[in-house]
């Protein structure tokens, strides 16, 4: 029998000049999987940060197992068994898993000394229970996403959770880590641990969760069974509009001119022997599973990690890339990954890391001083509209934005460039559909004058998207795929495919 495990009533949550969530009721069941959808800014975190304790709620009621509760401190929320991976999943770079797992939690010691081989012991044996395979000695800086995820599960297992809130999972793992993933959050729900699940992935929800919620700027707007809504639905619901035409149309492949960029057997520490050519005018997809060494590939051509072999053309010019700064002043452009950490300044506003990349045009004199405000301003004014970046001014830090606001801004503060060659990273990773549908458009428009690499774990982007698809494991291209062969099937063959 399952039990009402937390209830939520009429909801209230202000931000100085947004109201995050308002009349919201919420509810959930011991062993239930929740999937909680909106736009980017509907305030799906905010909803996950009043159980968590970081922030409290204006008005509304918050009980768990049917006893008021006051969680207003992210102890109280340990103390109901509530755990949580927020977006940006936080451990502590330096330390490795097992360190990081046990922290927060009594050490157990032997002979009066901290027992490290009976940590590791205990976080293995969880690992065992779980089927995770991880490094349990690098610091987990060092760990791909994906296994960071893992990480994060694992200490949630070690507190002995009643409520696991994952937000936004998946959005760094390809197909084959997600269902690996779903396997193991089918246990943890055997197991009566209720789930609330965050995902900008629609198809997920359908696999994954039981009920669904869905929230369009910060109100409950449909509450059902997931049976019993269908995509077109929720996409309606979601964003008031349907899903047609989300992919523009591609271009034709035109074999005939130079390629903007070219590189011949290059290597680096992940990756061996890679030669691609990219075009103007195309859109070539890199997909692979995670360590399939395409991140580290497309960090050395912009001049971020060493190249020990091979070599880079662009426009058919032998190059050596000695620094991104000496990448950028040729033409190209790298849209990170990892936002936080590479792509913003979190304690700078909307408009100020917009500029970054565009000073050399919003200065008055080189060298870069005296911005010309106002340029600047209508710069940042373009792109927030473009881009439909959800602010209350364009001086709001970023950090205060959603997750899926900040990696637009990301995005956005490149798309003004006059580059030949733009590498984008996960570039849909945490956005929602309405503006998935203006990325690509802009990824599109790049094509007039540039050529464009999309580095995605997202299948269905990959296939809608791409004019060519170049697919990579354990660091070397597997093979590449055009036009009508760029097959779910095939992709997912190569990406698979053993390499001696
Ligand atoms: N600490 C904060 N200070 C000010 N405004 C905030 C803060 N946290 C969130 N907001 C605002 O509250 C609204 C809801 O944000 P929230 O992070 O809950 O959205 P979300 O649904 O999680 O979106 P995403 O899919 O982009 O992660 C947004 O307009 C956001 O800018
Ligand atoms: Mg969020």
């Amino acid at each position: 029998m399952s039990k009402k495990l937390l209830q939520l009533t009429n909801i209230r949550k202000e931000f100085p000049g947004v109201t995050a969530l308002e009349q919201v009721d919420f509810s959930l069941q011991s062993g239930e999987v929740k999937a909680l959808v909106g736009e980017n800014g509907a305030g799906k975190s905010t909803l996950i940060k009043l159980l968590a304790g970081i922030h409290q709620p204006e008005e509304g009621r918050i009980e768990v197992a049917g006893e008021e509760q006051k969680i207003d401190n992210p102890a109280v929320a340990k103390e109901l068994g509530f755990a949580f991976i927020h977006q940006d999943v936080n451990l502590v770079p330096h330390f490795n898993a097992i360190e990081n797992i046990w922290l927060g939690f009594d050490y157990p010691k032997s002979k009066g000394r901290f027992s490290r081989s009976e940590m590791a012991a205990k976080v293995k044996e969880l690992a065992g229970e779980l089927n995770f395979t991880l490094d349990f000695n690098k610091p987990v800086a060092r760990l791909s996403t994906a296994n960071k995820w893992l990480v994060a599960i694992l200490k949630a297992f070690m507190m002995e959770a009643r409520l696991l809130v994952l937000d936004e999972p998946t959005a760094a793992l390809t197909d084959s880590e997600v269902q690996e993933l779903f396997t193991n959050l089918r246990k943890i729900k055997e197991k009566g641990i209720a789930i609330i699940y965050i995902s900008h992935r629609l198809e997920e929800i359908f696999q994954i969760a039981d009920t669904i919620t869905i929230l369009k700027n910060g109100k409950k707007v449909h509450d059902s069974q997931v049976e019993d809504i269908d995509k077109d639905r929720l996409i309606k619901l979601m964003t008031g509009k349907s899903d047609d035409n989300r992919f523009p149309a591609k271009n034709p492949l035109e074999e005939k001119s130079p390629p903007v960029l070219r590189t011949e057997k290059l290597s680096g520490s992940k990756f061996k022997e890679i030669s691609f050519q990219l075009r103007q005018g195309e859109i070539l997809g890199f997909y692979g599973l995670i360590g399939s060494g395409r991140s580290e590939l497309m960090e050395a051509i912009f001049g971020l990690r060493p190249l020990e072999a091979g070599e880079i053309y662009i426009e058919e010019e032998k190059i050596i890339p000695r620094s991104p700064a000496d990448m950028i002043s040729r033409g190209l452009a790298l849209i990170p990954e990892d936002r936080r950490q590479q792509g913003l300044i979190m304690n700078m506003n909307v408009k100020q890391n917009l500029s970054l990349p565009n000073l050399a045009d919003l200065s008055l004199l080189k060298p870069l001083n005296h911005i010309k405000t106002k340029a600047e301003k209508e710069l940042a004014e373009k792109i927030v509209a473009n881009l439909a970046v959800k602010t209350p001014s364009l001086r709001q830090n970023v950090k205060f934005l959603s997750g899926g606001n900040q990696q637009k801004v990301v995005i956005g503060k490149w798309l003004e460039q006059e580059n030949q060659v733009y590498i984008f990273d996960e570039p849909t990773e945490g956005i929602d559909v309405g503006a998935r549908r203006e990325i690509y458009a802009l990824i599109k428009e790049l094509t007039a004058r540039a050529g464009v690499i999309v580095v995605s774990s997202d299948l269905p982007e990959v296939i809608g998207l791409c004019n060519r698809v170049v697919v990579m494991n354990q660091g070397r291209i597997t093979g590449e795929l055009t036009g009508n062969d760029i097959t779910e099937e095939n992709i997912l063959q190569l990406s698979y495919e053993e390499v001696e």
